[in-house]
């Protein structure tokens, strides 16, 4: 009796802390109501996972094809613009789905998702840019030339439409970080932010648009990221330095630009809530990388991040930020930090994978605590 007495109270207590280990652990517990079967993402450098590299000669010749991008993660570059990998990757392991292939690899599995993020991108077409003066790599790869790459991978995918629907039904579709590129060409090119405000609107309603079309195509749940507080960063603090000590703020990131990345963010906020009176029957995400980016950077010292280095580039050379973009991270002589765990910033335009995975943990919570999954 005492022995069945001790095994039970051995069953009841391992029961206990499984499930109060899984109570804490949104992962497990989201895993039992939301069996997403794939995930899509369009976007630009956050997400690309190898596309820009696969993209014609100049693709291949791109920093995030040579070393030390992706030294963390595969000892090699894999296209990836960062140390090691994005926060979609650490999203995809969360749900417990393969990492995503980039959509330009041939020969790999696409099931459980596409990746169609090519580093670079704009959300508007490069005909906007070229009609306001502003010039655009060749390569960049547009939302609506994302989309077409979209509507390919489905007609492989499945035979009819219903199939198609019932695929994206069980998928997570992830429409940008897009759009930030649409500005960074403008603001680097001397664009003034009376001028780049104009273009706000156009560049949600491509997103939103994007939007449109994946839940045209069956889409059920998507989620929007919006743009990073772009104040924050090395290459906007090294080309917009400002003497007045009141331009910064007490992250000493640059006031104005932050305020602009609001100003689209709200702007996206507003064109979403539209769309989800629209679509009632679909769950449309904001995902607050602003807010993300501005937490991990506030939380940097007990995260492990080193306080001294908090706005510098780990991978860089020169200046107060340790960016320089004529010298750019995969130069010849540019070094890397002795220890990119505790950098936030990889080159200077990016995080290193330390950072995105602290973003992608506090994006998850709040992404899975607002999906609904009822099937
Ligand atoms: C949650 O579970 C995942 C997968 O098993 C694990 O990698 C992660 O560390 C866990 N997180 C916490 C907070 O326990
Ligand atoms: C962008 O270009 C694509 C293909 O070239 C075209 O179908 C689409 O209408 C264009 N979008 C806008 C907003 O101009």
């Amino acid at each position: 009796m005492a022995s069945h007495l001790l095994y039970l109270f051995l069953i009841l207590n391992s029961f206990f802390i499984l499930s109060a280990s899984t109570a804490t652990n949104t992962t497990i517990t989201q895993e039992k109501t939301c069996p997403f079967e794939s995930i899509y993402q369009f976007g630009d450098s956050i997400s690309d996972v190898g596309n820009l590299i696969r993209k014609g000669p100049a693709g291949a010749k791109s920093y995030a094809a040579r070393l030390p991008y992706g030294e963390a993660f595969l000892h090699r570059p894999t296209g990836r613009c960062s140390n090691g990998l994005l926060m979609i990757d650490y999203i995809a392991m969360a749900l417990r789905l393969p990492l995503l292939n980039p959509y330009l690899q041939p020969f790999v599995p696409k099931d459980h998702g596409v990746n169609f993020a090519v580093a670079g991108s704009t959300a508007l077409n490069s005909s906007f840019f070229m009609a306001r003066g502003i010039h655009v790599p060749q390569s960049n790869s547009p939302l609506s030339l994302q989309l077409n790459w979209f509507r390919n991978h489905l007609k492989l995918l499945c035979q009819t439409r219903k199939d198609c629907e019932k695929r994206l039904q069980r998928a997570l579709v992830f429409v940008g970080e897009i759009g930030g590129n649409d500005y960074n060409y403008a603001f680097f090119q001397g664009k003034l932010v009376e001028e780049i405000s104009t273009y706000v609107p156009h560049v949600v309603r491509a997103t939103t648009d994007a939007v449109e079309e994946v839940i045209g195509e069956g889409a059920i749940r998507v989620v929007v990221p919006g743009n990073f507080p772009v104040g924050c960063i090395p290459i906007y603090l090294t080309s917009f330095p400002n003497s007045n000590p009141n331009a910064y703020d007490d992250l000493k990131c640059l006031k104005d630009l932050n305020k602009f990345a609001r100003f689209h963010n709200n702007h996206l906020k507003r064109a979403l809530e539209k769309l989800r009176q629209k679509y009632p029957h679909v769950v449309i995400l904001y995902a607050d990388y602003y807010a993300a980016f501005l937490s991990v950077l506030r939380r940097a010292p007990h995260l492990g991040f080193e306080p001294s280095s908090l706005n510098k580039a780990c991978c860089g050379i020169g200046g107060q930020y340790n960016y320089d973009g004529s010298r750019m991270c995969g130069h010849a002589g540019v070094p890397v930090c002795s220890n990119p765990k505790q950098h936030i910033h990889w080159d200077g335009v990016h995080l290193t994978q330390e950072a995105y995975r602290h973003m992608s943990e506090w994006l998850l919570h709040e992404i899975l605590s607002k999906i609904k999954c009822v099937w």
